[in-house]
């Protein structure tokens, strides 16, 4: 192969390679959701010596096919439940390809002006389909993790400017906090840590028993705090926990986060593409209040990874946070439309080209489409919901609020014996049902029909899925279950543990 190939040479190589996906996603609902591999297996099926001459492209898309393929976890098989992963579409896999054939740079707008335009556009569609400020801006990022980090350093920067952002977090001489509710994801909590304000200083405030944020707990927390001494500066609602898929209330965290003059940050990287559904939009009232708003167009927008996103009510803000001078980056002649730049809006210098597959993925497919997507989505989740609890062998530990199920298998033998059970039993068949559940998990995740993950709800182990694929129909969900059945009678009773 050569480092600049003939445009026929190209050519040949795309159409080996699309042939190849094509027949990859004809393939995937035949295909086990989890390969049945080991880390050696895999080291031993690559070459690792290094490569100081070529090989041919045929060569390396061999190896795509039988080594990578065939040993990775399937993310958009129709009933990979695991995580909150989506499973990728067609034409944003084809943006990627034009993405990295133009190798655009979205530093600023000189160095990309049509690609920077586009990110500016779907980022405009992005906050219509939220219903948020169309002043607001915003720009794309890795992935949920980065714009939560972007968010919480905007609203630092927001709150103590001159100090913080020029000395260090230590010049204040005293502890800034940070609020959301003991579901928040942890990246709130390690973007805490990076940004010098200490993890510990993330008040974790309990839930209801729907696991949305005490407001009550939530407000005298920060009266305790500021009693204190201590600088409450930003509170963050979850408009989708990851546990559970709750979504707090949104207006009511907007109003205490006005009467202690606090940022407001929404952690939407699952829920938020959740709005665009008539049957849970009303969840979403009040996100129009964030001053910062994480999003993860590589979870619910069915853009394959990376994707994230994240918007910002007052971009001037967002800009004090990030803004820095330097000769190298200086824009020189240009108007204020064409001075614009990414960097003074987000932690990164050099920047891909993200808006395409977005932009595509919009306009090409439409919001009403991918609303109805996400909809179905919801009613798989419910669909399992009902039939969980219609079942006499499983029972949910959450109710589902969006698209995540949280529930466990209880076996014969211990149903019958619940209802008579005194309360030190009942503890111990709670322990033998963690056990029993975690190992019928990694059986089933072994098995290869189906893909779940798992979640620890009230301190008991719970099976957890979230249906993100477009792919996934309500006979999955009953799949799902009969693959549990099935592989549950294969792993021995509850009380051998
Ligand atoms: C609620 C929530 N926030 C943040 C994240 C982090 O997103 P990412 O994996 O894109 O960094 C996740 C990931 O699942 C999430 O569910």
């Amino acid at each position: 192969m050569k480092l600049d190939p003939s445009p026929e040479e190209f050519r040949r190589w795309g159409e080996a390679a699309l042939d190849a996906a094509a027949h990859y996603l004809e393939s995937l609902a035949t295909r086990r959701v989890y390969p049945k591999t080991t880390a050696a297996e895999i080291r031993e099926k690559l070459d690792r010596h290094l490569p100081v001459e070529p090989v041919d492209f045929d060569q390396l898309l061999d190896a795509f096919r039988n080594v990578i393929v065939e040993l990775s976890r399937q993310n958009a098989h129709p009933r990979m439940f695991g995580y909150v992963q989506s499973p990728g579409t067609g034409v944003a896999a084809i943006a990627d390809l034009l993405t990295s054939v133009l190798n655009a740079n979205l530093t600023a707008w000189r160095s990309a002006p049509a690609p920077v335009e586009l990110e500016r556009l779907t980022i405009d569609w992005i906050k219509q389909l939220l219903g948020y400020d169309k002043n607001g801006g915003g720009l794309f990022v890795s992935g949920g993790s980065m714009a939560n980090l972007a968010g919480l350093a905007a609203a630092r920067g927001a709150k103590f400017a001159p100090e913080s952002l020029n000395e260090g977090v230590h010049s204040i001489g005293k502890k800034m906090c940070i609020y959301g509710s003991r579901e928040t994801h942890h990246s709130i909590e390690k973007a805490a840590t990076l940004l010098g304000i200490g993890r510990d200083n993330f008040r974790k405030i309990d839930v209801d028993k729907d696991y949305k944020i005490r407001i009550d707990q939530l407000s005298a927390r920060i009266e305790g705090d500021v009693a204190a001494g201590h600088i409450p500066i930003c509170v963050v609602a979850n408009a989708g926990t990851v546990m559970t898929g709750a979504v707090d209330p949104l207006q009511s965290v907007g109003d205490v986060a006005r009467r202690f003059n606090l940022w407001m940050h929404v952690d939407a990287a699952y829920g938020g593409f959740a709005a665009m559904c008539p049957s849970v939009r009303s969840m979403f009232a009040g996100i129009d209040l964030a001053d910062s708003v994480a999003l993860d167009p590589h979870k619910w927008l069915y853009i394959p990874a990376d994707c994230g996103c994240v918007l910002y009510r007052d971009p001037a803000a967002a800009r004090a946070a990030f803004a820095l001078d330097a000769e190298y980056t200086r824009v020189i002649g240009q108007a204020a439309d064409e001075a614009f730049a990414f960097w003074d809006y987000g932690p990164e210098l050099s920047r891909r080209f993200r808006a395409l597959k977005v932009w595509m993925v919009l306009k090409g497919i439409g919001v009403k489409a991918l609303g109805e997507a996400v909809e179905k989505n919801i009613a798989c989740a419910r669909h399992l919901q009902q039939l969980v609890t219609n079942s006499d062998d499983f029972e949910m530990l959450a109710p589902v609020e969006l698209s995540i199920f949280c529930f466990r298998y209880v076996p014969d033998d211990l149903r019958r014996e619940l209802p008579g059970a005194g309360e030190q039993r009942r503890r111990q068949i709670d322990e033998e049902l963690d056990a029993f559940n975690e190992r019928l998990l990694v059986a089933l995740q072994l098995d290869g029909s189906s893909y779940l993950s798992n979640a620890l709800i009230n301190g008991r182990f719970s099976l957890r899925g979230c249906v993100m694929n477009y792919r996934t129909s309500l006979r999955d969900m009953e799949i799902l279950l009969e693959d549990l059945r099935r592989v549950a009678g294969t792993i021995g009773p509850a009380q051998e543990e």
